[in-house]
């Protein structure tokens, strides 16, 4: 394989980025496709394409880890038909699974060339260079670059920017990582491990990169961190300022029509994002809070520092400023000790909240976590039978959230052509996938949507005139 030039050229290799796990993977994998660009690379949907393969892992529960090492096997493979056609493959980890395993990764997978953190990214071209030269060593000697350090130095400030047309092929919404890490610590999560401390990006960064954003026509934003309701992103005359006064200067982006964040931790509502919900418009009602469990004696082993009775306090709090919101959530079953009792209150607080949709998973015991040391792990078949249970309830309620759309006339964000000939396809204010017929030119617009029916995990409308309150 050929060195890599570090001075912007014309693509002439191909990378492949499979990407696991959350919005914050999904958002890296495009920043590291943009910091490969300038270096020859172009992406590929076609694996048997690629000159490079990059995963870009999640570590947050076994399965998403064990993920990984079965689709290395497969390269593996890939690479011996690539290099008896007399072409070559260079394979990377990257994401959560590469910063909490590292070198066990190189060691338990030798034909991989590199290893690198999430907070590594932007040195990307130089590890490649790295891995490059080593491949000329002999099979003994040759050993992956690993990098897993968390650098003094900002990431984002290192990584290019997409080129507009870029932008722009990847659709009219678009993600944007305002913070990063975690301090929490939830006994269950490994999260403040892989991603380290929580940090911020500062404002006028933020700002920046939403502006290009929308200059290449991105309509809608969602803001992005582990603990996105955390952020505290220093401004330029060194002040603090809060997810909420930074949705007041995002409003002030003309062309930017739509705001979302992801994920909120119920501990960092605070005043000031909620009296954002009553009084910016392009704050959407739609918002993810995750409980993970509605008993107290379980929120208090998983550490999640709040009361069930808090939280009910809080989604009261968020309803009274902005009436329509729609909530969701995420749900361990199973957690250690979990009681029948303990999960009941869990239906229970899942009926009282009433979810527009939600994510449950059956704890997953997770190495260096303080719950993988807890007594009373619960076993298998139970952990089953309460996610089924759990997964009835809420799908009981996201119908009936869908439901209750049928007859209203919502402003829905037209993406994309719909999966039929002449149809076109769009999220409600509510993040509801929605599909209607219409001409292709409505593509980029809101525009109002009467809708119809429901079908399992979308609503159907029609074109209408005019937007209902
Ligand atoms: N920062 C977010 C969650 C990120 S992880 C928050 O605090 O809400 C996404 C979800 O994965 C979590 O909300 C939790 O429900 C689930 N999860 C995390 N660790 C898990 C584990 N060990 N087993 C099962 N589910 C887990
Ligand atoms: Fe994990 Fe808890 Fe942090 Fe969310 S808040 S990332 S669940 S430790
Ligand atoms: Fe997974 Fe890492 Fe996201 S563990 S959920 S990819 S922060």
């Amino acid at each position: 394989m050929s060195r890599i030039d570090t001075k912007p050229q014309t693509p002439s290799k191909r990378v492949f980025i499979k990407t696991y796990g959350c919005q914050m993977n999904v958002y890296d994998s495009d920043r590291m496709a943009d910091a490969l660009a300038p270096h020859g690379y172009a992406p590929t949907q076609q694996i048997a394409d690629a000159d490079l393969v990059l995963l870009n892992t999640c570590h947050i529960r076994e399965k998403a880890s064990e993920k990984v090492f079965s689709e290395l096997g497969r390269l593996k493979e890939l690479q011996g038909e690539k290099r008896a056609m007399g072409g070559d493959l260079m394979i990377g980890v990257a994401g959560c699974v590469a910063q909490a395993e590292g070198e066990e990764i190189a060691r338990r997978a030798p034909v991989v060339d590199l290893v690198f953190g999430p907070q590594a990214y932007h040195r990307l071209p130089v590890m490649l260079e790295q891995a490059a030269a080593r491949r000329h060593l002999h099979p003994s000697l040759k050993r992956a670059v690993v990098d897993t350090d968390f650098p003094e130095e900002d990431k984002f400030a290192h990584l290019p920017a997409a080129r507009r047309e870029v932008t722009l092929a990847r659709g009219l919404t678009a993600f944007l990582t305002v913070q990063e890490g975690c301090d929490k610590f939830c006994s269950f999560c490994v999260v403040p491990y892989t991603r380290g401390a929580e940090v911020s990006r500062p404002v006028a960064q933020v700002l920046d990169e939403a502006r290009r954003l929308v200059d290449a026509g991105v309509r809608e934003i969602t803001l992005l961190g582990q603990n996105v309701n955390a952020y505290h992103g220093l401004d330029a005359a060194g002040r603090d300022v809060g997810l909420g006064e930074l949705a007041h200067l995002l409003a002030e982006i003309s062309g930017l029509e739509r705001l979302r964040y992801t994920t909120s931790h119920p501990r960092d509502m605070d005043d000031a994002l909620i009296a954002a919900h009553r009084d910016l418009p392009l704050l959407m009602p739609y918002l993810h809070l995750p409980v993970q469990s509605g008993s107290d004696r379980i929120l208090k082993a998983m550490n999640r520092k709040h009361t069930r009775a808090q939280y009910l306090a809080l989604i009261e709090r968020i309803r009274t400023a902005r009436p329509d919101m729609a909530l969701s959530g995420d749900f361990i079953v199973g957690f250690p000790g979990e009681t029948d009792a303990d999960f009941e209150d869990t239906l229970a607080i899942i009926r009282e909240v009433g979810y527009a949709s939600a994510y449950s998973f059956k704890y997953s015991t997770r190495p260096g976590t303080p719950g993988a040391s807890l007594d009373g792990q619960v076993d298998e078949a139970v952990k089953t039978e309460r996610l089924h249970r759990l997964q009835d309830l809420v799908a009981g309620q996201m119908q009936a959230f869908n439901a209750s759309m049928v007859g209203r006339t919502l402003p829905v964000l037209i993406e994309r052509p719909g999966r039929e000939p002449g149809q076109l396809g769009g999220r409600s204010p509510y993040l509801q996938a929605v599909h209607f017929d219409g001409p292709a030119e409505l593509i980029g617009a809101i525009h109002p949507v009467e809708i119809v029916g429901i079908s399992t995990n979308s609503l159907e409308g029609r074109l209408a005139g005019s937007v209902a309150a």
